[in-house]
């Protein structure tokens, strides 16, 4: 087992460098990845699109990094553009969390505006409405046939929930993502640890249909992206409410992780695929990353599994998977949107987000937005 030590004085001064070149390149666009080492720019193209808090949650982390008021400028610009999602309402989904805790909680977190907490209010509300008491979860997309789906990935939403409860003390919103994390432990996650990316609810009277194989392999794989927020959504859950059952189920998930990382610490796309492609998705190793570095914190001495995981993870991205060339706009290289997706190990935003989410973690002076 190679063991990399990440250097984090090196990695944050290599960020900061490349990111102030990148921003001012990027200011007036919300990307979702890179083309030919260039940002594209979802804002007028597909406002809705699920990764747009983002490129706003990468400048609120170099605003709280560095102090530069530019960031916090570049971070507002995309937080009003994404207003357009709520006047034209259609177009939002469960992916409400990301959007908004990563741009308007953020900001209202770290500056205190009042609009910003407005928009975060406004957005947790929606999340909230999306809650189905028949099967206790809450509904992932829109659409005239998925009332009953739910995937893993929500459990990183709920950290907008949990926030609404805490800044407006309304025990609704943490109620509604309680009973969603319940439903996720005892449906998403199997004996073994793995955990699955869809599962169907009967949505009219409560009960589980049916598991998907959604962005992993297929049925009954392990799609590690879904591990990794398996293991860091149930971390939040347990920081929010205390909960022991989250806190075992973040272990247990992160527990199978462990066991079947490779000898080079680089994350494949599916714990299940075969050989050939061997297909790598370097987002499931910096979430997980992060997830397990919060674990650590939770669990004090007990925790140090995770913590040394997340080092040799982030170690090996560092090392092996960045590109640290000012010219281009990408960092995170080698990141697989879904298994069978055509277009395969590439910079998307959130690889970049969370590889940065977990340097400030490892230099300890980071800001929690979840
Ligand atoms: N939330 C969808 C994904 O992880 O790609």
């Amino acid at each position: 087992m190679e063991n990399y030590n990440p250097d984090v004085d090196a990695a944050v001064r290599r960020i900061t460098e490349k990111m102030d070149c990148v921003s001012d390149r990027s200011k007036d666009k919300i990307p979702y990845r890179t083309i030919d080492g260039v940002h594209n720019d979802l804002s007028e193209s597909d406002i809705n699109w699920w990764t747009n808090g983002f490129w706003p949650g990468i400048q609120w982390l170099l605003y709280h990094e560095t102090g530069d008021g530019k960031y916090a400028a570049i971070a507002r610009n995309a937080e009003k553009k994404l207003d357009r999602c709520f006047e034209e309402f259609y177009g939002i989904h469960h992916d409400a969390g990301f959007m908004w805790l990563l741009s308007a909680a953020a900001d209202y977190r770290l500056t205190g505006d009042r609009d910003a907490k407005r928009r975060a209010l406004h957005a947790a509300n929606l999340l909230a409405g999306r809650f189905n008491p028949a099967g206790n979860f809450i509904r992932a997309w829109n659409g005239t046939d998925n009332s009953g789906w739910a995937i893993i990935d929500c459990m990183m939403n709920l950290a907008l929930l949990y926030w609404a409860s805490e800044e407006t003390g309304d025990p609704r919103y943490r109620r509604i993502a309680e009973c969603h994390a319940d439903t996720t432990s005892s449906c998403f996650v199997r004996p073994d640890g793995s955990v699955r990316h869809i599962v169907i609810f009967d949505s009219e009277n409560s009960g589980m249909i049916e598991e998907l194989g959604g962005q992993g392999y297929a049925k009954g794989s392990s799609w590690t992206r879904g591990q990794a927020w398996g293991i860091y959504g149930f971390t939040i859950s347990w920081k929010h409410t205390r909960k022991k059952l989250y806190l075992e189920t973040a272990r247990k998930i992160a527990d199978y992780f462990i066991s079947q990382i490779p000898d080079d610490s680089l994350i494949p796309a599916d714990f299940c695929q075969p050989q050939l492609p061997h297909l790598e998705d370097s987002l499931a190793a910096a979430i997980a990353a992060c997830g397990m570095i919060e674990l650590s914190r939770e669990l004090g001495k007990e925790g140090a599994l995770y913590l040394d995981t997340a080092k040799r993870m982030l170690g090996a991205l560092l090392e092996k998977r960045c590109c640290w060339k000012k010219e281009t706009d990408g960092i995170l290289e080698r990141c697989t949107a879904a298994y069978h997706h055509q277009e395969k190990e590439i910079n998307i935003i959130y690889g970049d987000y969370f590889l940065m989410e977990g340097v400030f973690k490892l230099k300890g002076n980071d800001i929690f937005l979840w």
